[in-house]
């Protein structure tokens, strides 16, 4: 299920003294299946587009397409709930919107909001733990006994729950600890390949971005500054600097190295591997296979 966004403006607080202009002529697309991160400065807007994606707010100018479905501004929307089951929003700090005695309940609630029954509701909770690699017997245990990293599991798993065909995430990584960010981008990633979902993802995470992202959005004050593939994205990077956003690490010591070293070598390489394979053939070696 594909999503365009047409010249949208949302405006917080339309004509009221606090109204605030937030997104600004936005024009994107999320195409179905690929792995599309957002990324931009605190305030540059990235939030407001995500609460787009599932009609949680509407444009105040412009139009949103949502697979089958499009949200005009100043249009009444009837039958937002089909919306919502098919894109699925994982907030930041989802584990604050844990509330149930136990994980499994937490799980079931959504779909049996949605008028899944309590069997089957409770059989894709069961799929659903290994799936995101919570052990079975948490299913049972109060979701506030678990781990930073085991609460966004269960958070997510609620999510999956609906069985979206997009899964949206704010940040998901945030607050976590090297391992437990590891483990949720990996599962992030294993949704997208394995399960064939459209994964939009929020990161301040430069690395993960060039590393997961088949399209990388840049978001500056409210609007659409770049677009494009990671290569295309970090090829850039005298214009991110230009917006005050970093560039992958790896890509950072590749452009130390040519200015050390007064040698050329190439601006792809954007992750680790690649980075490690730039300097190995500097040196004249040969990288170890894996
Ligand atoms: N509920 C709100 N009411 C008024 N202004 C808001 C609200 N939420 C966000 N904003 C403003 O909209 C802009 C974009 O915010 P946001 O989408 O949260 O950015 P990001 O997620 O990139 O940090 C900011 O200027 C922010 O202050
Ligand atoms: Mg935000």
């Amino acid at each position: 299920m594909e999503i365009i966004f047409k010249n949208v403006e949302h405006r917080y607080q339309l004509k009221t003294p606090f109204e605030r202009l937030a997104l600004e002529d936005v024009s994107l697309s999320i195409p179905s299946g690929q792995f599309v991160s957002l990324i931009g400065h605190t305030g540059s807007g990235k939030s407001t587009v995500i609460q787009h994606l599932n009609a949680l707010l509407k444009p105040t100018k412009g139009s949103i397409q949502i697979g089958d479905r499009t949200i005009e501004s100043g249009k009444k929307e009837k039958h937002l709930k089909e919306i919502r089951k098919r894109v699925g929003v994982v907030f930041q700090f989802p584990e604050h919107q844990l509330f149930d005695e136990t994980v499994e309940k937490d799980i079931c609630f959504g779909p049996m909001n949605f008028g899944v029954s309590e069997e089957e509701a409770k059989k894709r909770a069961n799929e659903l733990a290994t799936i995101v690699g919570l052990p079975k017997e948490v299913l049972q245990k109060s979701p506030f006994d678990l781990s930073g990293g085991q609460m966004r599991r269960v958070a997510i798993a609620g999510i999956l729950a609906m069985e979206p065909q997009v899964l949206v995430l704010d940040e998901p990584t945030a607050g976590l600890d090297p391992r437990g960010r590891n483990e949720i981008m990996n599962l992030i990633s294993s949704l997208n390949k394995e399960q064939g979902l459209t994964i939009v993802f929020v990161t301040h995470s430069m690395e993960d971005a060039a590393q997961y992202a088949d399209r990388i959005i840049v978001m500056d004050k409210g609007k659409v500054s770049m677009s494009g593939t990671p290569k295309e994205i970090f090829k850039q990077h005298e214009k991110l600097k230009e917006i005050g956003l970093d560039i992958p690490e790896p890509l950072q010591f590749i452009l130390d190295l040519e200015q050390r070293l007064g040698v050329s070598l190439s601006h792809e390489a954007i992750t680790f591997k690649k980075a490690v394979e730039e300097v190995t053939k500097l040196f004249g070696g040969q990288a170890h296979d894996e």
